[in-house]
């Protein structure tokens, strides 16, 4: 299943959930309250390494489109097995790290065939040009980012996720049709919680992403199908044409 950029007045086709919760029964509770109001639900390596393949299965059974967040990074051919898994598992989206290098990215993309949207990490928001430095990587994040993407692109990844602050640069380089997933989005008003760098909803899709993720605004809401009901308002008040 590819991942085509949704028309504009699909704003819940653009929205992705992250469950980021520890168990199954929470997420599933969360997924029921929330139902078709979002259009797609991100289980990360926090709910997958507490409930594994089962719970991702059970979910995409329900009817949910599912967007496994898992990062791979690894030799080819282990992270080409790995995909094939989550194509079996019925997923919509998966992330691989850029930094895996061009086999890597092959691997993947060409184990996802048109089943599966892969997705690839440019640099981790949470690495500083510092800390780029020390492993070896000079310049500033941005410029590798850029690098990162356009390896990403080369080698047949569907979509990139990164800051909603580069999403402009990037889909200026990009085109227009390329996926940019943006995390770090944070409801007019809302906390902020651990993110130091956000945008809004209306921020981020007007500087060039084509979806955004958003976790505790709708997590930790008291009525989480109310939040993202209104995230989904704050979205179509985005002036985009792609
Ligand atoms: O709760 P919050 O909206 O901050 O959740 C953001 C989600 O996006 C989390 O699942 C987090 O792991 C993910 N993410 C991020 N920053 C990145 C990459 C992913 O916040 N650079």
């Amino acid at each position: 299943m590819s991942l085509a950029t949704p028309a504009v007045s699909d704003m819940r086709d653009r929205l992705i959930v992250a469950l980021d919760v520890s168990n199954a029964s929470t997420a599933q509770s969360l997924v029921k309250r929330i139902g078709e109001a979002a259009g797609i639900y991100k289980v990360g390596l926090q709910l997958f390494a507490a409930e594994g393949p089962g719970f991702v299965r059970d979910l995409v059974h329900s009817g949910r489109r599912v967007f496994l967040d898992l990062k791979l990074h690894d030799i080819p051919n282990t992270v080409s097995h790995a995909v094939k898994a989550a194509v079996q598992m019925g997923v919509h989206m998966i992330t691989v790290h850029a930094a895996g290098g061009n086999a890597m990215l092959r691997a993947a993309t060409d184990a996802a065939g048109d089943q599966l949207t892969v997705l690839a990490v440019t640099v981790l928001t949470s690495l500083t040009d510092e800390d780029l430095h020390e492993i070896g990587v000079s310049g500033r994040a941005r410029d590798q980012a850029l690098r990162m993407a356009a390896l990403a692109q080369g080698t047949g990844c569907k979509g990139i996720v990164t800051s909603p602050l580069e999403a402009a640069a990037l889909r200026k380089a990009l085109g227009e049709s390329f996926t940019i997933v943006t995390p770090g989005v944070r409801p007019a008003g809302a906390e902020r919680n651990d993110q130091a760098r956000t945008a809004t909803p209306v921020e981020a899709l007007e500087s060039g992403a084509s979806h955004i993720v958003v976790g505790r605004p709708i997590t930790h809401a008291a009525d989480p199908a109310q939040a993202v009901n209104a995230i989904i308002a704050e979205m179509e008040q985005a002036r985009i044409s792609r």
